[in-house]
């Protein structure tokens, strides 16, 4: 197969990163999970106890972020931390907007991002990989779904995984974070305008990865 590159932009919780994975799996894709790459440099900081991007581009660029494939599906490292479930604590989900929005954070984690991506074969979720990362990646989704439903499918999971959750509290913390990703003043969440709008409300995981990668398939 050619090597293309893939880009899967869209909201919160909108399934991004479960079907990105599916179709990457199916495809023998590389899969890339930038939102986990802010999520790492959120915990640099909440642990360094700073807001200066400096140092966290400084502790960063000594404890590279680096995925490989674990027991549990794909694994986040910062440096030899293994740093997979503390990435996705509410502490790191609460603070992960300001320290995305900070520009120098950005330009180097999207540096990364390119450099990882150079060589294609690659599908990569996040809000801005159509318009800023990748702006020439052959196919470009943007992946959305109503609050309720994002709100409902994120509900499951935590009880599935026992975490208590309350339905109410996550409309209004998916709604605010959508309000922060898409009016910050760097690379905001917006679709590239060649991007191919997939409203999955209502639709099933295989609905959408199937939607995917026929697009794929009349790509190559
Ligand atoms: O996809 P996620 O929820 O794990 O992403 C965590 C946060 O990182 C999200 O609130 C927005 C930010 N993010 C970003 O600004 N740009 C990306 N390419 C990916 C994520």
């Amino acid at each position: 197969m050619k090597k293309i590159q893939i880009a899967v932009d869209g909201p919160a919780s909108s399934g991004k990163s479960t079907v990105a994975k599916i179709v990457a799996r199916d495809l023998d894709l590389i899969y890339l999970d930038t939102g986990a790459m802010y999520r790492a440099a959120t915990f640099v900081a909440l642990q360094k106890e700073t807001n200066k991007a400096e140092e966290i581009i400084d502790f960063i660029k000594r404890n590279p972020i680096s995925f490989m494939n674990g027991k549990s599906g794909q694994e986040v490292y910062l440096g030899l931390n293994n740093v997979t479930q503390v990435i996705r604590t509410n502490e790191v989900t609460n603070a992960v907007s300001k320290i995305s929005a900070m520009p120098e954070i950005r330009e180097f984690l999207v540096a990364e991002q390119q450099r990882i991506a150079r060589n294609g074969g690659i599908i990569m979720d996040g809000r801005d990989i159509g318009t800023v990362v990748l702006p020439e990646a052959e196919l470009k989704i943007f992946l959305v779904a109503s609050v309720d439903e994002r709100a409902e499918r994120r509900y499951k999971e935590n009880i599935e995984k026992g975490i208590p959750t309350n339905l109410e509290q996550l409309k209004e913390e998916i709604a605010k974070r959508d309000y922060k990703d898409s009016t910050r003043e760097i690379s905001p969440l917006k679709q590239a305008s060649d991007a191919v709008l997939l409203d999955s409300t209502g639709k099933t995981i295989e609905d959408v990865v199937l939607f995917i990668e026929e697009k794929v398939k009349a790509l190559v």
